[in-house]
């Protein structure tokens, strides 16, 4: 049997744990996560691994970036499965916050507010509290735990820009690593919001990502984005999706791009089937030159 690794449920026992690992002159990386863990967070957790001579995995659903008529109370929460999981891949330490008082006790009253690739019109448009949200807890975790690198998931793209990009401006000592995204083997990219999805709607899913890897390969070889991203909104929208957005972004920026001059591009969805709310995003590589 593998050893369940150590869980810290105070600011203080987790400092205590890590000012261990920083006596022993070792590295450390932080996996934040809100649990419900599959393979695309245990991915985060193995490149954390490879780069690092601890990893300490946070698990906390965070109040703070659901908005009242969101998923908060059925979120799925699976502890021990994740405790589990994390044993197999070594983590050393899991941050799990006690209670939700733990990290935000009474007269809490500070936030983060972020700007840049936090105000494009992406997520922040449909879930306009959930960056300031995201970027408070976040600012937190690594602030309690001051791990030497924090891994964040390419599938949540714009919350990767957005926590770079605080973690630049605050002068927060700590390098922000992306990963890439883990899919099922049909492509639709892992969230733990799938388990939502009813069967006929499991079946749909993949074509967010269908859609856009055909658009990324038509923009790659120089269709012009505006007609690329028009067709392809239809074709997410004629497989009963309901769409909230399919855009065509400067990687780094998130601005609006309008062709492949204007920088790296990225393809970036989101969009519901039934109840539940699917976001997915593609890079466009250009081809090699001959
Ligand atoms: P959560 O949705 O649990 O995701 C935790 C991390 O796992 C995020 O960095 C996310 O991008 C990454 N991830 C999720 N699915 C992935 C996939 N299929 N492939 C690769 N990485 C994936 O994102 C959050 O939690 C929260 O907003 C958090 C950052 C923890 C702040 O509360």
């Amino acid at each position: 049997m593998v050893r369940r690794p150590r869980v810290a449920g105070t600011v203080r026992t987790l400092r205590q744990a890590v000012a261990r690992f920083r006596g022993a002159r070792e590295s450390v990386a932080l996996v934040p996560t809100m649990g419900a863990l599959h393979e695309g967070h245990l991915s985060l957790v193995r490149v954390a691994r490879r780069r690092s001579k601890r990893v300490v995995v946070s698990i906390f659903v965070n109040p703070a970036q659901f908005a009242p008529n969101e998923d908060l109370s059925s979120y799925p929460r699976t502890f021990d499965a994740d405790l589990a999981a994390l044993a197999k891949e070594k983590a050393d330490l899991v941050w799990a916050p006690a209670s939700v008082a733990t990290m935000y006790p009474d007269g809490f009253s500070t936030r983060i507010t972020p700007g840049g690739p936090a105000l494009v019109g992406l997520e922040d448009a449909y879930r306009p509290h959930f960056f300031a949200g995201v970027a408070t807890v976040v600012a937190k975790l690594l602030i309690q735990c001051l791990p030497d690198i924090v891994m964040f998931g390419e599938k949540d793209y714009q919350q990767l820009k957005v926590v770079t990009r605080m973690a630049h401006d605050l002068d927060l000592p700590v390098r922000v690593i992306g990963v890439p995204t883990v899919r099922e083997p049909d492509g639709l990219a892992m969230s733990s919001r799938n388990v939502y999805l009813s069967p006929q709607e499991r079946a749909a899913a993949p074509t967010l990502f269908r859609v856009l890897e055909d658009c990324s390969r038509k923009i790659a070889g120089g269709a012009p984005i505006a007609s690329v991203m028009a067709d392809g909104r239809e074709a997410i929208t004629r497989a009963g999706f309901q769409l909230d957005y399919l855009e065509a972004r400067h990687a780094e920026t998130l601005e609006p791009v309008a062709s492949m001059t204007d920088g790296p591009v990225r393809l970036l969805v989101a969009a519901r089937l039934g109840r539940t709310r699917l976001i997915d995003n593609v890079g466009v590589s250009l081809p090699a030159r001959p």
